[in-house]
């Protein structure tokens, strides 16, 4: 009989029903070195958010199938060495969205009317009634930072309470924001002095990881509340925590940290009535939990009894004469997908593929959910092979597919966005030789690797070693490495640069001041 692990706390219904198929252990949380001695006995992984499911995790589990993650982020799963195993992730995309909007709900009110404090005051035996008048929301304006599902309920409530709403997502329609009856703020040091309260509902990526900070707080209205029930780290919480104590922002409401298991060193937790705290419990209702324990554990029943899983990060839920036609090409066209979605700008309007050589006579389609899932998981969470068409079609994506003659084995993504026109092409060169053969005007040959950097720069002496000087400062290893010339034959050239670490934003800055370089990139897949 298979077995299976659970080691967060997940509502017993998994239990049962993954008992039909599994001998179930349902063990509490525990750290990297004891899951590494256990884990080589079991098929499949339980976890919430507690868990991580490290490289070295994954590489000790030699039995396991699936992996489930109950809720929506992947983010304590190495998916990457997961797919390395064939271990197929699995999440539950939308279970707990509306827990996660009607936490968001409450902690604005909460804050607005103290009721933490005066509730504690209460039980205290007082009755504070002045030391606790609290402000309106009607009327106030909601800056909304993503307009994703959460951020879309919140909206909707937001409305319904007689509060104006502002939104910035730059991967968002114009026109979708506007006809939920929104303001939408392209720019976005527009938006900071707009709003009274402040939601933030985007993934901590590299774009919103310390979005608020010290600079940004400053551009704030004075007195201005703000609510993180998303992600920690997007919030730098000792810069959010000093303009609490000067005045600048009023209070705010967070349910989510930079360092989850040492929430006690916060400087947040000093700030008394001025701030709002709860321990992750965003999708701490028993609907939610019920939603996402049925979501995994019928996907884990599925796996272990043979079947395709249906909310599958890695592995995608296609009939498999289709898939198995053009699955040579799928990691290809993720990748280069990945990686166009990473340098297109605004919001995305269409997205156009053009294949060639065999992939001219073949039925694309799995390759199309490819890129989908590829340009959407830059920028949102949950993104499958399954739901990746939907939400594209929700966003007002369009999709054009086109064949050409050419003999190559090819496959080109062209982004045309608000602010950007971006063309990535990959090509097969030989069995299982995947290259990048060209990024917007440059033609390069290039293997897609996880972490890569892009840097524009004037064609002339001592470029290379200038760049690679300051990678190397920095301690980072160049494993591969192209310049590719303009098609154009400008004086422009592109560094493409296979790294073995990600690349911060302070080596991507220092990069960035080289007289010749324009702004460098770095890309993850
Ligand atoms: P989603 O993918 O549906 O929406 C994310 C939105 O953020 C998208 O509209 C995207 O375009 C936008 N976005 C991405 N980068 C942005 C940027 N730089 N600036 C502005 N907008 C940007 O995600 P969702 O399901 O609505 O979840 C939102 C967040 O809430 C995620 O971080 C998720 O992990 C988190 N979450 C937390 C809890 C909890 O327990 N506290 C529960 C569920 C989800
Ligand atoms: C999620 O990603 O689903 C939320 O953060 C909630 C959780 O971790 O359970």
């Amino acid at each position: 009989m298979a077995k299976v692990l659970i080691t967060d706390k997940i509502n017993d219904l998994a239990v049962r029903i993954v008992s039909n198929v599994a001998q179930v252990d349902n063990l509490p949380t525990m750290d990297e070195d004891k899951l590494c001695e256990i884990i080589g006995e079991y098929d499949a992984l339980l976890v919430r958010s507690q868990t991580k499911v490290t490289k070295k995790i994954i590489e000790a589990a030699k039995n396991l199938k699936i992996i489930g993650r109950a809720g929506v982020g992947v983010d304590n799963i190495d998916v990457e060495a997961a797919t390395k195993q064939g271990i197929i992730v699995v999440n539950s995309p939308d279970g707990n969205t509306h827990a996660a909007a009607e936490h968001t709900i409450a902690m604005m009110m909460a804050m607005s009317r103290n009721i933490p404090s005066a509730d504690l005051s209460v039980k205290q035996g007082l009755w504070e009634r002045s030391k606790f008048t609290g402000v309106e929301v009607y009327s106030k304006t909601l800056g909304i930072i993503g307009l994703g599902k959460i951020g879309t309920i919140v909206l909707n409530v937001a409305h319904a309470l007689g509060m104006k709403v502002v939104v910035y997502d730059p991967y968002a329609k114009a026109e979708i924001v506007e006809k939920s009856g929104a303001k939408y703020i392209q720019n976005l040091d527009d938006f900071w002095g707009l709003c009274d309260y402040i939601t933030i509902h985007t993934p901590k990526t590299k774009e919103t990881a310390n979005l608020i900070n010290e600079d940004t707080l400053k551009k704030t209205k004075k007195g201005v509340r703000i609510i993180n029930c998303a992600r920690g780290g997007i919030i730098d919480e000792a810069a959010l925590a000093k303009a609490i104590e000067e005045g600048q922002v009023a209070q705010c409401a967070i349910d989510v940290y930079e360092d989850e298991k040492h929430v006690d060193k916060s400087p947040l937790i000093k700030l008394g009535s001025k701030a709002i705290l709860t321990p992750h419990l965003g999708a701490s209702t028993d609907e939610a939990q019920i939603n996402v324990a049925l979501d995994v554990a019928n996907q884990v029943v599925e796996v272990l009894s043979g079947r395709n899983a249906t909310s599958a990060i890695n592995i995608p839920a296609l009939k498999p004469q289709k898939l198995e036609a053009v699955k040579e090409f799928m990691e290809l066209a993720e990748n280069i997908a990945k990686i166009a979605s990473q340098l297109s700008k605004g919001a995305i309007k269409d997205i156009k593929i053009n294949v060639s050589g065999k992939l001219a006579t073949l039925d694309i389609s799995p390759l199309e959910i490819a890129i989908l899932k590829g340009v959407l998981s830059a920028n949102m969470v949950g993104i499958n092979y399954v739901n990746a068409p939907v939400m594209a079609q929700a966003r007002g994506i369009e999709v054009k597919i086109s064949k050409s003659t050419s003999k190559d084995d090819s496959i080109e993504v062209e982004i045309v966005s608000s602010d950007s026109h971006t063309i990535v092409k990959g090509a097969l060169i030989a069995k299982d030789v995947k290259r990048i053969v060209q990024l917007n005007n440059y033609i390069t040959s290039i293997e897609p690797q996880n972490n890569m950097l892009l840097v524009p720069h004037i064609n002339k002496p001592n470029m290379v070693a200038q760049v690679a000087s300051v990678i190397g400062a920095d301690n980072i290893n160049i494993s591969g490495m192209q310049v590719a010339q303009n098609i154009e034959k400008s004086e422009k050239s592109i560094m493409i640069i296979n790294v073995d670490s990600v690349v911060e934003e302070s080596t991507l800055n220092k990069i960035s001041k080289i007289e010749g370089v324009d702004r460098a990139a770095y890309i993850s897949l």
